[in-house]
């Protein structure tokens, strides 16, 4: 035991030399911080109407849905919640799954093998990095948002190839060339895998339909009910014909128990505040312009600001400097950083009061003069 124990310590000592030890802190059902880390954007995950569509779930179909969706775990609830957000993107088809890192891992699992080549961002989720590697298709990593790039590794390559990018970066913030990743996959018939995690419910139905994408057969969607929707629960929004691939062959869908009620109901009561509330959306752009502004920050494309940090232990000492102040905000340092540098990272969430709102500008304005 004492080579594992001594590979222990020497880990721990290395994290904590870096500036990079990380721990989990647990928070109370409420409290007086303002919470500006999670991605609760619309804030939903807290509306009586959406709450209370979950509490009745569990109520009415048990606190889990008891089995996979292949045994007995589809419930009528997972193909309404699929109906419905088909019919927002405006795909074809939806398959639900238990979480948006499974909907990745299902997507590039089922549909890549050694045969493939998978061109990534640079940029991409841990899950569609975690998903390349479970599949074992042939990797080649691009350099971020360079369009030019995912065309040369395409070009001469004859078999079936996917590109994998986010619509909207979940670190940075920033907004990938859809319409030109698409156009470079019609023209190599390749399959472009859109994680739209950050940008649905934020963006309306997510940018591959706003940029007239959702009818393309060669452009796929998933997406998270965890972050705008205010729910838990991933989907891939496709063709039927890849959705009847992924449920005969994904892995992390077959063998995993399916969405639990409350959350499925949850998601489908959320959408449903999409359609009754939608100048939401609209709130969260416009704080997330001023906020930009305000600090002189980049513009987000969503809902997610990104402010470099000089290193690690700043950024730390940031975060520490706006919770004292009553505003929990989130740390990102290397290895979560795909550019190796230290982030505060402030989502914008639509829920939070005006008077809170300009508050919190006004202490994240002093922290990061004062750290930046
Ligand atoms: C871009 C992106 N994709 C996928 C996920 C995973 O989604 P989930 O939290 O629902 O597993 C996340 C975040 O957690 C994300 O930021």
């Amino acid at each position: 035991m004492s080579r594992w124990t001594d590979w222990l310590a020497e880990q721990a000592a290395a994290r904590e030399d870096a500036g990079l030890r990380r721990s989990l802190s647990p928070r109370p059902a409420s409290d007086r911080v303002l919470d500006l880390a999670g991605n609760d954007y619309l804030g939903l995950s807290r509306d009586p109407v959406v709450t209370a569509a979950a509490a009745d779930a569990a109520l009415q179909w048990g606190a889990g849905a008891g089995a996979s969706r292949l045994v007995t775990g589809t419930l009528a609830l997972h193909t309404r919640l699929e109906d419905e957000l088909a019919e927002l993107t405006g795909q074809p088809a939806a398959l639900v799954l238990s979480s948006g890192y499974h909907a990745n891992l299902a997507v590039v699992s089922a549909l890549a093998d050694r045969d493939t080549l998978v061109v990534s961002d640079a940029h991409i989720h841990a899950s569609l990095v975690d998903a390349v590697r479970l599949s074992r298709a042939r990797l080649a990593v691009v350099p971020h948002s360079d369009v030019a790039a995912v065309r040369s590794a395409l070009a001469g390559y004859d078999g079936r190839a996917l590109v994998l990018a986010e619509s909207i970066y979940s670190v940075l913030g920033d907004e990938a060339p859809l319409v030109e990743l698409a156009a470079v996959c019609a023209e190599h018939d390749a399959l472009l895998v859109v994680d739209e995690a950050h940008a649905l419910g934020v963006r309306g139905p997510g940018l591959v339909r706003s940029h007239g994408l959702a009818a393309a057969p060669h452009v796929l969607v998933t997406a998270t009910l965890s972050k705008a929707l205010g729910a838990q629960g991933g989907a891939v929004l496709c063709s039927p014909a890849v959705r009847e691939h992924l449920v005969n062959r994904a892995r992390p869908f077959i063998f995993d128990t399916a969405l639990a009620p409350a959350a499925a109901a949850g998601a489908l009561a959320a959408l449903g505040v999409l359609r009754e509330r939608p100048h939401l959306p609209d709130l969260v752009r416009r704080r997330a312009d001023d906020l930009a502004a305000a600090l002189g920050v980049e513009p987000a494309a969503g809902a997610v600001l990104s402010v470099p940090m000089p290193s690690p232990q700043v950024a730390l000492a940031a975060q520490a400097s706006a919770l004292e102040q009553g505003l929990r905000v989130g740390c990102f340092r290397p290895p979560s950083v795909p550019d190796g540098i230290s982030r505060l990272r402030v989502t914008v969430n639509a829920g939070v009061a005006d008077e809170d709102w300009a508050r919190a500008t006004e202490v994240l304005v002093a922290v990061v003069k004062e750290h930046g």
